[in-house]
């Protein structure tokens, strides 16, 4: 079965954000203090995930990513995970991590057919580490890293490109991709850090990222990118992984969106930019069937933004996206 929008997009792809608390402090996701966490009866409780998942995967759904804030935060994860991964139609599972916890449960992760881990790294300097996240974990982060590629694991690093915090160290996580075959991935900054945009102008944004590239490595190769990729994928020849840059905030790429998110209080987004469309919650504590979650899901693809500008605008009186990125799911 096949999963379609209003804009005839197909739908395959959940993102699901299992916790909005988080242990680090990104500068560009939280304020210091962090934000207000949704009180642990406000959540959907696994049994309730675990319905949407199953539900989803009957209507075309065969890609889910867990995601948060940070996923391992969050008690008897794993059970979870191990009890998703036995969804007959479920081809892949991916995780979002910000590696602090992660390293201990690579084995099991492996073992259960986890198909790929999302790094989220800026850095890999540790001073800067510690400026950005608000925390001294590049080392935790590092041996989750090394232990991933140890297991084979398909690994790619997300570091959110930040004017005057991290453009100096692009070219050094370039370098990450010379003997290790991982894929590293520039994301232009989004004003999702609970407070609002760092930025006027978005200045770092995709067309100077590659520009940057391009200048460290004038034989950048352009890659095919896979069907609904939202990164557009470069390799320096002879290097054994590959290098991306996605557009979260020019969003270039909304034409092939495949993908739906549900936050932690159980909301649907359509996109990531929309101001939450229903609250599957809400609608499964009040007794709905499965036929009336289907239903009130097909409604929601029916109405859905052609983009994330449309999206956007459709938010109350146009109100841009200030929330934190945990709360929506990364
Ligand atoms: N802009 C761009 N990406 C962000 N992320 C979190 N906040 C932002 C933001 N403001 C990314 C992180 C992480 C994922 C969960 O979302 O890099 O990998
Ligand atoms: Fe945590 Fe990820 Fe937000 Fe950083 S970006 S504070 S790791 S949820």
């Amino acid at each position: 079965m096949k999963l379609y929008d209003n804009h005839q997009r197909p739908i395959n792809y959940l993102r699901l954000a299992v916790t909005d608390r988080c242990n680090l402090r990104c500068f560009y996701c939280m304020p210091e203090e962090g934000i207000d966490y949704v009180a642990r009866k406000e959540l959907m409780t696994y049994e309730e995930m675990f319905r949407l998942v199953s539900l989803m995967t009957n209507m075309g759904i065969d890609k889910v990513r867990i995601t948060g804030g940070e996923p391992f935060l969050r008690k008897d994860m794993m059970q979870f995970l191990h009890s998703i991964s036995q969804l007959q139609d479920l081809k892949k599972i991916n995780i979002t991590t910000n590696g602090t916890l992660t390293e201990p449960l690579i084995p099991e992760l492996k073992k259960m057919g986890i198909h790929s881990v999302n790094l989220s790294l800026d850095t890999l300097n540790r001073e800067r580490f510690f400026e950005i996240t608000r925390r001294d974990s590049l080392p935790t982060v590092l041996r989750t890293l090394e232990s991933l590629l140890q297991y084979e694991i398909t690994t790619k690093i997300n570091a959110v490109v930040m004017e005057g915090k991290n453009t100096d160290d692009l070219i050094d996580m370039v370098e990450l991709t010379k003997n290790h075959p991982v894929g590293v991935r520039f994301i232009e900054e989004m004003p999702f850090n609970g407070t609002g945009a760092h930025y006027q102008n978005l200045q770092w944004n995709h067309i100077k990222i590659l520009q940057h590239l391009q200048d460290h490595y004038p034989n950048l190769q352009k890659l095919p990118d896979p069907p609904s990729s939202t990164a557009a994928n470069y390799q320096i020849p002879g290097y054994k992984g590959t290098v991306g840059i996605i557009a979260a905030y020019s969003r270039t790429f909304c034409g092939t969106c495949n993908r739906i998110r549900i936050t932690p209080k159980g909301m649907l987004h359509t996109c990531l930019y929309d101001g939450g469309v229903f609250n599957f919650k809400k609608i499964m504590r009040s007794g709905a069937t499965d036929l009336q979650l289907k239903t009130t899901l097909l409604e929601a693809l029916g109405n859905r933004a052609k983009n994330g500008f449309e999206a956007e605008q459709r938010r109350f009186a146009g109100a841009p996206v200030t929330e934190s990125m945990a709360t929506i799911g990364g």
